[in-house]
């Protein structure tokens, strides 16, 4: 029988994964960024950039609450709809529908950190840690800035320029 796991296990390995995921996503956003046409694009993967490696320091904090080594977990997820955007910027390289399709790439990594942190951040509201509430919060909030960011640029250029 399986050893007994308690939210306590769930919150550490999940926080594991997205740190994971967000490591990853420090190393993808430049590719995206030097992809993209639309220099309004452009900018915006470059601020999410820096934000993004903000978000690992914020987890960082957390492992140091929890008084545990920073240590990431393979995400299988996260290199799913990385690897997709890497093949719409193959596939779409010098045509009019490339912006288009990075807005997609770029909501699609977005929509996946929102799931987690807003998993993490009800989860460590139930265990009673105020401040990695606080630090999943701030960082919650600034993934979902981004989504609709995103939202805005598309619908802005991006999506007439592809059509
Ligand atoms: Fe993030
Ligand atoms: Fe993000």
């Amino acid at each position: 029988m399986a050893a007994e796991k308690t939210l306590d296990d769930l919150f550490l390995d999940t926080l594991k994964d997205i740190y994971y995921a967000e490591r990853q996503i420090v190393k993808t956003l430049p590719k995206m960024a030097k992809a993209a046409v639309s220099p309004e694009l452009k900018a915006g993967f470059e601020q999410h950039l820096e934000e993004t490696q903000g978000h690992v320091e914020r987890l960082e904090q957390i492992f140091e609450l929890l008084g545990k080594p920073a240590r990431g977990k393979t995400c299988d997820a996260i290199l799913g709809i990385i690897e997709e955007g890497k093949s719409i910027i193959e596939d779409y390289k010098g045509t009019a529908a490339l912006d288009a399709g990075l807005v997609a790439a770029g909501q699609a990594v977005e929509h996946y950190e929102i799931a987690r942190y807003g998993t993490l951040k009800s989860w460590a509201t139930q265990l009673g840690m105020k401040e990695a509430v606080a630090l999943l919060d701030a960082t919650l909030q600034e993934e979902v800035a981004t989504d609709k960011k995103l939202s805005q640029v598309a619908a802005a250029n991006v999506n007439q320029k592809a059509a």
